[in-house]
Order: C-alpha cells, then sequence, then structure tokens
C-alpha cells in the first residue's frame, strides 16, 4: 500500500512537473542599436511614426512645416506579442507573470528652441493600433471617450513635457495605467534632469518589471553623446512601483512599444537604441497543458479511485507491489517469488512461539509449513521497521534473489507488508552447525570428515558470494549459527545480503553485545570502518575454521586468552597446534588437514585485514593445491590505521558490492587492546600473497 502511495505520489509530482513546465519562462532577446527601414518588417509603425534618421520617430521628424509636428500621435510596437501570464491556471492568484527588462536611449528635442510638447512613453497594450484623436494630452494611448477605461488594458511610462491640469509639471516621468492621469509621478526636475532641454540631449531609460515580486523599476541616466556609450544604470530607480499585477492590468497577450504625441507645441519623439529582454510564458504549451489536462485528470482521478477501491476491497490491505523490478522478479520462473503475508501467517501457526527457530541480529526466524506446497520453510521476520526505503529493499532482492549456489540456503521468496520485510527460506531440517558442534555429551560428536566437509563447503560458498557471482556480495554475518548443515552435511550458507536495505546505524553484531560466540567473529577493523569487506567475512570464517576444528566457540576463555584464536596461535608459537584440535575427536581426524586448517584459521585471524588470505586462495590451500600459509609464532599487533586499504584487490571498485555492515565502535575497542602477544617483528606475510 505504502509503495504504491509512494508511486502515487510519484506520477502526481511529475504531472505538477508538467504543469509547471507549461508555466515555464522563455527568453525573448531584442537589441536595436540603430534603426533603419529593414525594421519596418518587425516593427508595427502606425503613421505618422515613421523610421527615419536612425531612430524611431514616435511623432513625426518633419523637416519641412512646424505644421506637420504639431497635433499629431503616433506609435511603433513589435508585431509579435508575449504572453505575460497564465490565463488557463486554475489558480490565479498563484500563475506566474512574465518579467520584463528595457533600456532606450530618447532624444526629445524641441526645434527652434520652442515650447515642448507633448510626450513620448514605453508601452504594454493589448494593441498595437493607434487610438483616434489621441494627439495632445493623450500621449497616443487613448482619447477623450477611453481614457480611463478599464478596458483600454495598457500600462505606460510616460515621459511628459506638458503639464496638464493633473500633472505635476512639464517634466516629469509618470506611471499610467488604462488613462493618461498617472497612477504615480515622479518629477524629472527634482533629479536635476531637464528632460526635453533647450538643444539636444540623450537620455537613457531602463524599466523593470519583476513578475515575482511585481515590482516596476523605472532608471534614467544622461547619455552624454548620440553614438556613445550607454551611461551605467543608476543605482536606485527615479520611480518604483510595488505590487503591479500584470495580470490584472494587460491581456494575457500583449504588445511592447512606444506611443507619443504632440499638441499646440511640438517636439520630436525619438527613440535612437532599444533593447527588450522579456520571460516570457511559452505560447506553444497551451494548448498542451491543454491536452495534458483533459487527459491526465480523469486519469489521476481513476487511478486513485481504483486504489481506494483496492484499498477497501481487501481488508488484509495486502496489497502486492507492481514496481518493474518485482514485475521482473516474478516473471523468471524458479526464482523467488512474493509470498502473500497471511500465506506466511498460516505456514507459521500465526508466529507462535513453538515456531520460532531462532533469533538473530535482524529478527527472528520461525519454521513453517506451506500445506498446499507441502514444502518447509523457514521465515525471517526482520525487526527492524526502518528499512532505509522500498526501492534499497528491491535493489538489494535483485541481486540475491538471483544468488544461487549448492552451499547457500535457496531463498524461496519475501514478503514486503507495512513496512514488515519477511523472508522465506528453504527449511533446513538438520539445523546449523553451531547446533551440531555443540549438542551435547550425549550425541555422537561431528566426526572429522564431517567437520572438513562443511568447511570447505562455506568456502565455496564465501568464494562464490566474493568473486564468482556477477556483483560481488560480502555475507558480513558468517558465524556457526548460519551455517545450515543438511542431510549429508553439506554446508549451507544462510543469511546473506540484505545490509544495505537495513539500518545502517547498528548490525546483528552490536546487537549480538553480550552473546559469547558472536564477538569472535569480527574483524578488528571493522569497529574502525563500521564497513564489511571481503577481508572481515575471511577473518570471520577463520573464527569459523578453529572453532570446527577445536570445538570451542570464537569467545570462549581459555588458559589465559579472552579468544580462542588467541590460545591456538599460542599453541601455534609453542609447537602444540595440534593440541588444540578438539579432544572429541578422540584423535581420529587427518593431522596433515587439521594442521592445515588451523593455520589456515590463524593466517584468516590476522590482525591486519591486508595479510589476511584471499577467499580464492582459501579454496586451494583447504583443497591442499596450494600450500598451507606461513603463520608467524606471534600473533601481529593491530594496526590502525592500516597501512593497505581494504579490499586490497578491488578497493576502486566498491559501486557494486554490498558492503555496509556499520558498528558501533565504542563498545568494542577493548576486545583487542587487550591482547596478550603484541609482537612488532616483521611478518612475513602467507606465502601466496
Ligand atoms: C539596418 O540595421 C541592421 C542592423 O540593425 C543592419 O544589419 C542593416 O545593414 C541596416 N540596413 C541598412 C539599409 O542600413
Ligand atoms: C488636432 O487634430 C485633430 C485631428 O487629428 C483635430 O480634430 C483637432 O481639431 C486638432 N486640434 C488642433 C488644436 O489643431
Ligand atoms: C489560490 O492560491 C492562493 C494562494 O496560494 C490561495 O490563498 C487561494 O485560496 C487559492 N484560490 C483558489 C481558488 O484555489
Ligand atoms: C536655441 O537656444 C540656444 C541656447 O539658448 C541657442 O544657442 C540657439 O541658437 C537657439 N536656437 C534657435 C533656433 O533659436
Ligand atoms: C490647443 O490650444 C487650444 C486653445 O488654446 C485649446 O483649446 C486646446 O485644447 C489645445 N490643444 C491641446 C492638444 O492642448
Ligand atoms: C469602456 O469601453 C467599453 C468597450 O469599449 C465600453 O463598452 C464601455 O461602455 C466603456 N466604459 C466607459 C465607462 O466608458
Ligand atoms: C524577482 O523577485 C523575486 C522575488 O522577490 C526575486 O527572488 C528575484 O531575484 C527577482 N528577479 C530579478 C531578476 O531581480
Ligand atoms: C540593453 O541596453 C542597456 C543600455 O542601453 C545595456 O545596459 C544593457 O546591457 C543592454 N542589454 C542587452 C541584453 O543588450
Amino acid at each position: 500500500m505504502r509503495f504504491l502511495l509512494e508511486k502515487l505520489i510519484l506520477i502526481i509530482l511529475c504531472y505538477m512537473q508538467i504543469l509547471a513546465a507549461a508555466q515555464k519562462l522563455k527568453t525573448y532577446n531584442t537589441k536595436y542599436d540603430s534603426f533603419n527601414e529593414t525594421h519596418y518588417t518587425e516593427l508595427d509603425v502606425q503613421k505618422p511614426a515613421m523610421i527615419s534618421n536612425d531612430a524611431l520617430q514616435i511623432t513625426p521628424d518633419s523637416a519641412s512645416e512646424d505644421f506637420d509636428r504639431k497635433n499629431k500621435s503616433g506609435r511603433i510596437f513589435l508585431k509579435t506579442p508575449f504572453r505575460l501570464w497564465d490565463g488557463h491556471s486554475s489558480n490565479k492568484s498563484t500563475s506566474k507573470i512574465a518579467s520584463f527588462t528595457t533600456s532606450f536611449l530618447i532624444n526629445i528635442y524641441r526645434p527652434k528652441n520652442e515650447t515642448a510638447a507633448e510626450g513620448l512613453a514605453f508601452v504594454i497594450a493589448s494593441n498595437t493600433q493607434l487610438p483616434p484623436n489621441s494627439e495632445g494630452a493623450y500621449l497616443g494611448l487613448t482619447n477623450a471617450k477611453t481614457d480611463g477605461n478599464i478596458s483600454n488594458k495598457f500600462i505606460a511610462i510616460e515621459i511628459d513635457t506638458f503639464k496638464q491640469s493633473f500633472d505635476p509639471d512639464g517634466n516629469h516621468v509618470g506611471i499610467d495605467i488604462n488613462g493618461v492621469e498617472s497612477v504615480k509621478t515622479e518629477s524629472l526636475s527634482k533629479h536635476g534632469i531637464d528632460i526635453a532641454p533647450i538643444g539636444p540631449k540623450f537620455f537613457n531609460f531602463w524599466v523593470q518589471y519583476n513578475g515575482s515580486s511585481k515590482v516596476l523599476d523605472i532608471f534614467v541616466a544622461e547619455q552624454e553623446e548620440k553614438t556613445g556609450p550607454t551611461p551605467p544604470k543608476p543605482y536606485s530607480p527615479i520611480l518604483s512601483y510595488k505590487n503591479l499585477d500584470l495580470k490584472n492590468i494587460v491581456n494575457e497577450y500583449s504588445y511592447f512599444g512606444f506611443s507619443g504625441s504632440t499638441g499646440n507645441y511640438s517636439q520630436l519623439n525619438c527613440v535612437l537604441r532599444w533593447n527588450l529582454t522579456v520571460d516570457y510564458l511559452d505560447k506553444g504549451q497551451k494548448e498542451w497543458l491543454h491536452i495534458g489536462l483533459a487527459i491526465g485528470v480523469p486519469i489521476i482521478v481513476l487511478f486513485l479511485g481504483a486504489i481506494w477501491l483496492g484499498y477497501y476491497l481487501n481488508k488484509r490491505r495486502v496489497l502486492r507491489s507492481n514496481s518493474d523490478i518485482l514485475g521482473k522478479l516474478k516473471s523468471l520462473p524458479g526464482t523467488p517469488r512474493e509470498f502473500k503475508f497471511r500465506e506466511l501467517k498460516k505456514a507459521t501457526n500465526n508466529f507462535d512461539e513453538k515456531h520460532k527457530l531462532g533469533q538473530g541480529g535482524f529478527g527472528v526466524v520461525y519454521r513453517g509449513k506451506i500445506a498446499s506446497e507441502n514444502r518447509e520453510i523457514a521465515v525471517k521476520w526482520f525487526s527492524r521497521e526502518n528499512l532505509k526505503g522500498q526501492d534499497d529493499f528491491l535493489a538489494e532482492l535483485t541481486i540475491i534473489n538471483r544468488l544461487r549456489h549448492k552451499h547457500l540456503v535457496p531463498l524461496l521468496g519475501w514478503c514486503h507488508r507495512n513496512m514488515k520485510l519477511l523472508l522465506v527460506y528453504e527449511y533446513m531440517p538438520n539445523g546449523s552447525l553451531d547446533h551440531h558442534l555443540f549438542r551435547g555429551p550425549e550425541v555422537e560428536t561431528l566426526n572429522w570428515n564431517f567437520r572438513h566437509k562443511i568447511i570447505s563447503g562455506v568456502a565455496s560458498a564465501l568464494q562464490y558470494l566474493h568473486n564468482e557471482y556477477d556483483q560481488r556480495v560480502v555475507h558480513r554475518d558468517l558465524k556457526a549459527s548460519n551455517i545450515m548443515v543438511d542431510a549429508n552435511f553439506n554446508a549451507r550458507l544462510g543469511d546473506f545480503g540484505l545490509a544495505r536495505a537495513l539500518d545502517n546505524e547498528k548490525t546483528s553484531y552490536a546487537e549480538a553485545e553480550g552473546v559469547l560466540g558472536t564477538i569472535g567473529y569480527i574483524a578488528p577493523e571493522c569497529f574502525h570502518t563500521g564497513r564489511a569487506t571481503r577481508q572481515s567475512d575471511v577473518y570471520a570464517f577463520g573464527a569459523v575454521i578453529l572453532e570446527v576444528v577445536c570445538g570451542l566457540r570464537p569467545g570462549t576463555k581459555i588458559g589465559n586468552f579472552t579468544y580462542l584464536a588467541d590460545w591456538v596461535w599460542f599453541m601455534h608459537r609453542d609447537g602444540h597446534l595440534l593440541e588444540a584440535v578438539d579432544p572429541r575427536l578422540k584423535g581420529d581426524y587427518d593431522a596433515e588437514q587439521a594442521e592445515r586448517l588451523l593455520l589456515l584459521g590463524l593466517a584468516c585471524s590476522h590482525p591486519i585485514a591486508s595479510e589476511r588470505p584471499r577467499t580464492q586462495d582459501i579454496v586451494q590451500i583447504i583443497a591442499g593445491t596450494v600450500p598451507t600459509p606461513i603463520v608467524p609464532p606471534f600473533k601481529p599487533a593491530f594496526v590502525w590505521p592500516s597501512m593497505m586499504p581494504l579490499d586490497i584487490d578491488s578497493s576502486a571498485a566498491n559501486t557494486g558490492s554490498i558492503t555496509t555492515a556499520s558498528l558501533t565502535t565504542s563498545h568494542y575497542n577493548s576486545g583487542w587492546s587487550d591482547q596478550q602477544y603484541v609482537n612488532r617483528e616483521n611478518y612475513t606475510g602467507n606465502s601466496m600473497v
């Protein structure tokens, strides 16, 4: 259920991303350093405006008659409209608004030193058309009839050179919304600027609008020469207007340009340079968005409906995951399958205490029987609820579910239910190695051949995990109780993998605190690195070898020694190695094999990870095809940090491996600090390195 919901949320998030993408801004850039006739193709020039003398003449620049300049209005706009806001957004108040930045160089010139009139404006309007009778005070924006009507849908930055009754003066900038009576003005005189002085002067304006902050800023600076460099933009705007919501003013698709007018007096309204950057909403995606909404919404609704239906119909809430990974797992015949929780509940008689086979670090193992298949199973219920995540688990499962080896306990399947994870293994009726070694005096002890066979079986399983499988798997919890023994005394390694799916902070080691026989399996470097590696598996394997040969648990206190390995090393130094062999065998063992195994066990117990034999060599040492390692008489000291990298032969390729058992370092350091034998003489290493 949780998994489905996660996927659903993912789908919805994706969908929202698509919706957001539909609101994504695109950027338009245009830049005119001067103007000529070729620009008539891009610009809508409403007569009597014209392009002449390398400039936009918003009102006529007629050399002939004064008359031709007076009482005129004109417009020049970019022909392309821009989508400035999202008219289809379900929530208008949260939909995106375009932003723009524009800069233009103007010259308002009064011929013959006459009074200047009327003004020039930068405009965003719903159309490029010049309103009739928009001369004089109307600046080419409105006329007496339409002025102030909200259906005008424009916003203009006026640069006004003629005082009307409503104007502060004849030298100001103002913000006009749908009418020429400005909503906000600022006198230029206050800033030492005469925008239309006697003689030619050039001013550069910057108009910036931020669609998210909804702030409009206007800057102005004088430019020394017509063709000179652009002056730096002043630090502070001359006029700033806040809470300007474009979508409440202009049409969704609007045009950018200029308008201007003259009246009873005249002026030249020249724009000499212009650049404009608009972060507009992509118009191409509008239909797309519609289609998306039309298809996507019903699908989501249906999907939600189906899920909730499923949820209610299935009272036990046993929803099978439908992920791709699981789909693939299911499709492979003979591979582990998913079990229903109720199936396992029934098989184990509701997880009856009597069916409990054991309790490990990560959970409890129950014995069960699937009646329909007449098959005995061992169900491991992981106690942790804090699985790192569904995907981690599935990734892990895809790795371990393909592990197949005659010395591995076969995985039959899994069950994942409400954050609970159960793994189903084939039941091993003969129990664990642990059980066979220590089952008590009344039963005949495990004979030498069986012991040897078990050790070599475990070695070959380890070799498979470490080197033969396509992904390196580290067992990380190798111990006698994890080694199952079948009817023919073949070893079957169990409980492998899954390190990544489980919370890294603790491991079965950490939880086994105080349990004798677990602590001795942990390699000393693990307390520092917190990571399980192949070398730490080898270390644990060494402990298993000594355990099997000596018939004593690794944590057995013997002589003055805390650990079995220390005692065996002592026996080795004294030249009495074979006295370490389990006395219960009553001398009935192969001495050559026993010596080889004991030396191998010691070599694997080397405190320095890089000095331990490699798994592939271990297999051959046991088989006797490679010489037994040379073990120094004194146990070498544990050195940290190690001089050699862990996992020496593949330290760079850690990505594909499962090596993540972390350990809490504090508790166990003492285990190695009170070593009895510390010998700093050079250790010659073992023969097969
Ligand atoms: C017009 O201006 C453009 C650059 O904006 C330039 O490439 C082109 O040559 C000019 N045309 C004429 C006729 O001057
Ligand atoms: C200005 O021009 C308009 C026509 O565009 C005309 O109706 C009006 O009378 C003129 N006004 C003056 C003062 O010349
Ligand atoms: C739109 O969004 C605003 C702010 O997020 C919220 O206050 C308002 O209720 C929403 N309106 C609708 C119709 O969803
Ligand atoms: C305009 O005034 C300037 C300075 O006041 C003067 O130099 C110029 O000759 C005048 N131009 C005309 C056409 O009167
Ligand atoms: C021009 O002057 C006349 C008379 O002085 C006035 O009625 C008219 O409104 C003025 N026109 C403009 C456009 O200011
Ligand atoms: C505003 O303009 C619209 C359309 O041009 C018109 O129908 C409406 O009557 C006008 N409103 C006013 C107050 O003039
Ligand atoms: C626009 O305003 C938003 C929010 O105040 C801010 O994060 C962003 O940087 C501004 N954009 C520009 C180009 O200044
Ligand atoms: C636009 O022009 C202004 C000044 O004219 C300049 O500061 C700015 O860098 C220009 N922007 C672009 C994108 O050309």
